[in-house]
């Protein structure tokens, strides 16, 4: 049906749920139902998510996990994950397990600048746009105080303003270049709020200087807006442990398995086919962190994903490789997320993760995920290179088998009885009778 509907944005919830029933669903009371079996009974939980989104008529869960035995920079972590996909939760808390017996998880911080751009054309000469920009370059910073003062006090601030001359790329094309440091927040309200400032002094400037002393000289700024490409807002994570030590793990024994898992990172580094994949299992890792501690996961992905591609043309993110006797396994992400602001006090159960994880600041939030990305891929890349995928991860899948077959609680506990020798295909399940 094609159906078109003004001011739908005016109606309360229960009119555009009754609107959409009714359009979309030949007013189905079952569809209707689903809808409210979602809904919150606690009026305050239920208005606070109404809130976050525009048009809100029901609530989407996503299941809400814990990885336990994550052992940080000689700390231990019980990491919080929001996901729907089977045997992530397990394979990351296998690998922290494994890891806690080797020495578990060394993490640091390379940098932490975040950017934020104003692009603008501009029909004269780049010298006289060079000359007038460090003319007014310091009153820009000065006159920016009103927002930047409380982000200074806390230790960050604008770091850099610079001009770029983009006429390479687009004809008359310029940029300002805004580098920031917004400590504990992701900082896109900050960013954003300069970055439309600076755009407003930018034209006063203009103005009162009379810059554009020429009738055909003119400025169009076209947007002022932060980038979520921080290829310098970067947290690696590593394990290491002697060679000998893997093999001597009962699991790993008679497998040619270092050998093997290093074969499988270095064919990511090559071939885009597989590094998708291979990064997708560590954005197992990373986004169900990310969305448990109500970061912005589309941020992360796009930022990861374009750092992937940064030596032109896309691979995997992890690094494995033997020096002497040792086995070394390195994941390095551009990861801009907070600890504060945004949804981090707003929603509770992301309060309860962040106090889960002790109430971390943004440096040590970025070093966990970045951790859990890694013991995801360690996780991925070992079954892979051993017994493969399927035996592992349909062992969790399992369950979601037998509920899609409408098994009672005794059917699954004869069928998890069963499949704990065998591996779970699809032929199998036909066999399960209710
Ligand atoms: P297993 O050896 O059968 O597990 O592994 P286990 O029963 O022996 O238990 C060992 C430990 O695993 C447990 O220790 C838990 O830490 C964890 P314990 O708690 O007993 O002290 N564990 C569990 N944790 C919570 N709930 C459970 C559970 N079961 C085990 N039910 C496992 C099974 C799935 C962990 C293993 O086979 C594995 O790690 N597989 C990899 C799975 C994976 O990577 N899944 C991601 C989805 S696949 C994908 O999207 C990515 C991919 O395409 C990426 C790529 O290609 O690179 C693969």
């Amino acid at each position: 049906m094609n159906i078109f509907v003004n001011g739908f944005s005016k109606k309360n919830k229960l009119q555009k749920i009754d609107w959409i029933i009714n359009n979309h669903f030949q007013s189905n009371k079952k569809a209707k139902k689903i809808l409210f079996d979602y809904l919150n009974d606690d009026l305050s939980i239920q208005n606070l998510h109404d809130e976050f989104i525009e048009n809100a008529i029901s609530n989407f869960y996503l299941p809400f996990a814990v990885a336990p035995n994550f052992l940080i920079n000689g700390k231990y972590y019980t990491i919080p994950m929001a996901i729907e996909e089977s045997s992530v939760v397990a394979a990351a808390s296998k690998a922290a397990k494994f890891w806690a017996n080797l020495g578990g998880f060394k993490t640091k911080i390379l940098g932490v600048e975040k950017v934020g751009q104003i692009h603008f054309f501009y029909n004269g000469s780049f010298r006289k746009l060079e000359s007038f920009f460090k003319k007014i370059r310091k009153s820009l910073i000065i006159d920016l105080k009103p927002i930047t003062s409380n982000m200074e006090k806390r230790g960050g601030g604008i770091s850099s303003l610079e001009l770029i001359d983009m006429n390479k790329k687009i004809n008359h094309y310029y940029q300002i270049f805004v580098k920031f440091d917004t400590v504990d927040s992701m900082g896109a309200n900050f960013i954003n709020s300069c970055l439309e400032k600076i755009t407003e002094i930018f034209k006063f400037y203009v103005e009162e200087k009379k810059f554009l002393n020429d009738d055909n000289e003119k400025i169009d700024f076209i947007m002022s807006i932060l980038s979520n490409y921080t290829p310098n807002c970067v947290a690696r994570a590593s394990v290491s442990c002697k060679v000998e030590d893997l093999e001597k793990n009962n699991e790993l024994k008679n497998t040619k398995f270092v050998e093997s898992f290093i074969n499988a990172v270095k064919i990511s580094k090559v071939d885009p086919f597989r590094a998708v994949t291979h990064n997708k299992g560590i954005m197992n890792g990373i986004d169900s962190v990310v969305i448990a501690t109500g970061n912005d996961f589309r941020s992360v992905e796009a930022s990861i994903h374009a750092y992937a591609s940064r030596k032109g043309s896309y691979s995997g993110l992890s690094n494995a490789y033997i020096v002497d006797d040792s086995f070394y396994f390195d994941l390095t992400i551009p990861i801009s997320i907070g600890t504060v602001g945004g949804l981090t006090k707003l929603h509770p159960l992301v309060n309860w993760a962040h106090n889960l994880l002790g109430y971390p600041n943004a440096r040590e939030l970025m070093q966990i995920t970045a951790a859990a990305g890694l013991a995801q891929n360690f996780a991925a890349i070992k079954s892979l290179v051993t017994t493969g995928i399927q035996k592992g991860h349909m062992k969790m899948h399992l369950i979601n088998i037998l509920n899609q077959l409408g098994a009672g609680r005794k059917q699954k506990n004869e069928a998890i009885e069963h499949f704990k020798t065998k591996i779970v295909t699809y032929k199998k399940r036909e066999g399960i009778s209710k």
